[in-house]
This record gives C-alpha cells, structure tokens and sequence, in this order.
C-alpha cells in the first residue's frame, strides 16, 4: 500500500478574487464622469468668477455639471447600496494589515463624499436658486432661497470636491503603487485581466 503524503506539505497559496463585474461597471463609470465633472468645475468657475465671462458657453458649462453632477449622485447612491448588500471580495491575500485599514478609510471616505459633494452642489443651487438646467429641466429645489447660505454651501462643495480628489489622488498612487513596485494583484480585482497567478 502506498504511504500517505506527510500532512505538513505547503498548502496551495490564498486564491485572488475579483471584484464582481457590476462593481466593476459601477467603478469604472463613475471614474469617467468624475473625470469629466471635476475639470468642468473647475474651469466652469475660473471662467465665470475669475474671468467675468457670464456667455452662453459658461451657463452650458454650468448646466452640464448640475446634470452629470445629478447623475453621479444617483449612480453613487446605487452603487453604494448594491455594496451594502454584496459586499467586496476578500482583500488581496499579501497585504499588510495597515493596507487593509488604509484602504478602508480611503474607500469609505470617497463613498461618503460621492454624496457629499454632489448634496451640497444640489443645496447650493437650491438656496441660489439656480435650478434651471439648460433651459429645459429644473431641478426639484431643497430649500427656500437665501443668496447668503448659499455662497456659504457653495464654498463648502468646493472643500468637499477638493478633499473628494485628494482621497482619490492617494488611491490612484495606491492602486499604482501596488501594480509596478509591489507587483501584486490589487490592481487586477478591479481589471481582471491583469490577473497575475502566483
Ligand atoms: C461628485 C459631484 C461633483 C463634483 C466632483 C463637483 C466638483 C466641483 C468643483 C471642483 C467645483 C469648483 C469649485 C471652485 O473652484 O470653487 C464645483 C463648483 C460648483 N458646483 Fe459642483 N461638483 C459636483 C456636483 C455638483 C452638483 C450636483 C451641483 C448642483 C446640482 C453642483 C453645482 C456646482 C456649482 C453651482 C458650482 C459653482 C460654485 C461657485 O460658483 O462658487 N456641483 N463643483
Ligand atoms: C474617480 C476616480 C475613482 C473613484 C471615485 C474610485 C473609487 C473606488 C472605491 C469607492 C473603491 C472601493 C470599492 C469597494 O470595495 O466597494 C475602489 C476600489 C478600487 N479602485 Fe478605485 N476609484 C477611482 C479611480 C481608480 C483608478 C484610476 C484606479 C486604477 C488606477 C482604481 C483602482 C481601484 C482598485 C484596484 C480598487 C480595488 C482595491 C481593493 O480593494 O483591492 N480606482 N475605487
């Protein structure tokens, strides 16, 4: 009879998982509309405060971010609740337990401000009021006008989307950090085909 192998052999290494594919769909949406809206924000308001350009391009500028602004705040929304049912896969099986804490305030914090930000944009209009929406929406308004409060909210959107960027800046370092210098495969739980086998 043969003899059994010694049990103490290495087991197999953690297998990888990947984030499902509508977490993916739902990630990789809203990093395109983060990236049209931000610089429109930004530009929209050099363009209008700073420079005085009060034209027909600048109010399109304006409604386009109140719109695409809505639609992150509904996609956000969505996502959010099908995280809190689904939850994410298993963290990545070689990183440090500071990566683990770090990712999860990193994540939770960026969640938290995908509906800060756009509440306090959405506030902001409302007080102005500024609801009108290329001429042919109007946004339901939260409140009754105030131009005072709203400067003040308006304000805090913008310290609410810069610090949104700066969490967003730290996790694109990290997500680039973990892929050329820890060679690992955080990266592939959200595109899979980077998968590496170990
Ligand atoms: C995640 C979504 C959003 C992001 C990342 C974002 C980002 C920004 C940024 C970066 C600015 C420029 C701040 C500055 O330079 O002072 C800005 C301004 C502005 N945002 Fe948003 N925004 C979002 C959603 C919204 C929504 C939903 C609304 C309204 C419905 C809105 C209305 C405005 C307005 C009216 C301004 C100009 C404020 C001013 O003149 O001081 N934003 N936003
Ligand atoms: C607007 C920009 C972005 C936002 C708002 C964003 C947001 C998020 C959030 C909230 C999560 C956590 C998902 C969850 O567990 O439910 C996540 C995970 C992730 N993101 Fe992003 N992300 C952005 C851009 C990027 C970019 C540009 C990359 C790649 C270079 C990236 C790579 C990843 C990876 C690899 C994960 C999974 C991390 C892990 O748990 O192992 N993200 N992202």
């Amino acid at each position: 009879m043969p003899k059994r192998q010694p049990s103490s052999a290495p087991s197999a290494a953690p297998e990888v998982q990947v984030y499902s594919p509508t977490a993916r769909r739902f990630h990789w949406l809203v990093v395109g509309l983060i990236l049209v809206q931000a610089p429109i924000g930004l530009y929209m308001v050099y363009r209008g405060s700073t420079l005085n350009i009060w034209d027909a391009a600048t109010n399109a500028l304006y409604s386009s971010h109140k719109l695409i602004g809505m639609v992150i705040l509904l996609v956000a929304m969505a996502r959010l609740g099908y995280r809190v049912v689904h939850g994410a896969p298993d963290d990545e099986p070689t990183l440090e337990p500071w990566h683990k804490v770090a990712s999860a305030v990193n994540h939770w914090g960026i969640y938290v401000l995908l509906l800060v930000v756009p509440v306090l944009g959405w506030l902001g209009v409302s007080y102005y009021p500024a609801l009108d929406v290329f001429g042919l929406v109007k946004l339901p308004g939260l409140v009754a006008a105030n131009k005072e409060t709203a400067e003040a909210v308006f304000v805090y959107h913008a310290y609410a989307a810069f610090a949104l960027l700066a969490l967003i800046g730290v996790h694109v370092g990290a997500a680039l950090y973990h892929h050329l210098i820890r060679r690992d495969n955080v990266l592939a739980r959200m595109i899979p085909g980077l998968l590496k086998r170990r």
